[in-house]
């Protein structure tokens, strides 16, 4: 199979922006991919584009990856909307590299776009709801909050971890986001104002949830040979694995773990030939606070139960020995669904490179980093893993 190279990724600000259509997200995301190839950058040369997508924010316009190929002036190539619920990005990636590795494109778009903030927040609710069970937990009147609020009981049960502890992981993320341009919320909080936030799902508040956010993503992929034409420091894809779960938390055998994500990183370590130990820093899935936790275990970052000592003892922090969600995280740089797979990918193609705009949030010298993209409440799940 053929090496596959990341040579390009761009993002729109996130965020609400009542003023543009989703197209126009696209577009942003897509000029600043193209203004970030080194040289030689041709629409020309992309043969397919696989966009990550839920249904625009609750519309559920169809043929969407062709009206917003086409806006970005790629009309007449292989188009295709990925539909994985919040993994749909991380999916696109995945899909892009299938094809690129399987020699059927040489350059291939991959990319996400989400318009959030144009539904009511009872509808959001509603419509974000269809990504998980929708026969059991739907009917009992679950939401994602809700459904999250389990897993972090059940974790606080069992292994003791401290409300202090989701809210640290508010407080670091917030904290990188204040440094993010291109984040929703960039602003910095306390652990005291993160503890004492409005309830949303008990144990979680206001600030252990992600908002609803508009915003968009895009990645040029690239064979090693046509990366040669575009720069001198592509950065490899050099692992991805995915993995399906059952949808309802009741079905599966654990609450503590998202099996999904242990198999994905298990393939995508595999294909890598690298392990947890070889990550420097991550972009992981922090659509609850609980999330990131189950993350650092589920990811190998630490071992189960450990998640709350484990950010206590400040590892993911930038400065600490494997920083993670430099960017914000979904917490705070936001999470505009179909956008936060190949939006994880842009901040990894500008750490890795050393390119970041502000200095705080760069992380010096990394050479590998992961992407882990949740769907729903674990249904679907994509780890990549990125080399210099
Ligand atoms: C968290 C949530 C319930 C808040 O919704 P809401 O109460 O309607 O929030 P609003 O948009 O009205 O914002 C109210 C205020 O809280 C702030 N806010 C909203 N979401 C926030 C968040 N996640 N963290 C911190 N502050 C937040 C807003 O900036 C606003 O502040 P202001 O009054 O100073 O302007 C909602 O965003 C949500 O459901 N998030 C989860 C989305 C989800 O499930 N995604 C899929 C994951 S699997």
């Amino acid at each position: 199979m053929r090496k596959v190279a990341i040579v390009g990724a761009g993002q729109s600000r996130y965020g609400e922006f009542p003023d543009k259509s989703i197209k126009e997200l696209f577009f942003e995301a897509y000029r600043d991919m193209a203004s970030s190839v080194d040289r030689n950058f041709d629409p020309k040369r992309i043969g397919a584009a696989y966009v990550g997508n839920l249904g625009c924010g609750g519309f559920q316009l169809g043929n969407l990856s062709a009206l917003v190929s086409e806006f970005v002036g790629l009309p007449y190539i292989h188009t295709m909307r990925i539909e994985n619920a919040c993994a749909s990005g991380g999916y696109a990636l995945a899909t892009a590299a299938m094809d690129v590795m399987a020699g059927v494109h040489d350059v291939v778009l991959a990319g996400g776009v989400e318009k959030m903030t144009d539904v009511s927040g009872s509808k959001g609710k509603y419509w974000l709801g269809v990504s998980g069970d929708t026969e059991y937990e739907r009917l009992a009147g679950t939401t994602f909050s809700g459904l999250y609020a389990l897993l972090a009981q059940r974790h606080m049960h069992e292994f003791g971890t401290k409300r202090e502890h989701l809210s640290m992981v508010a407080v670091k993320n917030h904290k990188n986001g204040a440094l993010n341009p291109k984040a929703q919320f960039q602003r910095e909080t306390t652990l005291e104002k993160a503890m004492a936030a409005p309830m949303v799902a008990a144990p979680l508040n206001l600030f252990d949830c992600c908002s609803t956010t508009d915003g968009a993503s895009a990645v040029l992929v690239c064979s090693a040979e046509a990366a040669k034409s575009f720069t001198d420091t592509p950065i490899w894809i050099e692992g991805f694995g995915t993995s399906s779960d059952y949808l309802a938390i009741h079905d599966r055998a654990e609450t503590v773990a998202l099996e999904g994500t242990r198999r994905a990183a298990d393939r995508a370590y595999k294909m890598a030939s690298k392990g947890p130990q070889d990550i420097e820093l991550a972009e992981v899935h922090d659509c609850f606070t609980i999330a990131e936790l189950l993350a650092y275990e589920d990811l190998g970052f630490c071992k189960k139960g450990e998640a709350g000592r484990y950010i206590e003892e400040g590892h993911p922090e930038i400065g600490g020995d494997r920083p993670v969600n430099a960017s914000g995280g979904l917490k705070a740089k936001g999470h505009p669904i179909g956008s936060t797979g190949t939006g994880q990918a842009y901040e990894m193609f500008h750490q890795l490179r050393g390119s970041v705009e502000k200095p705080g949030r760069q992380v010096k010298d990394a050479e590998v980093g992961l992407l882990h993209n949740v769907g729903g409440s674990g249904g679907t799940v994509a780890v990549t893993i990125l080399g210099r």
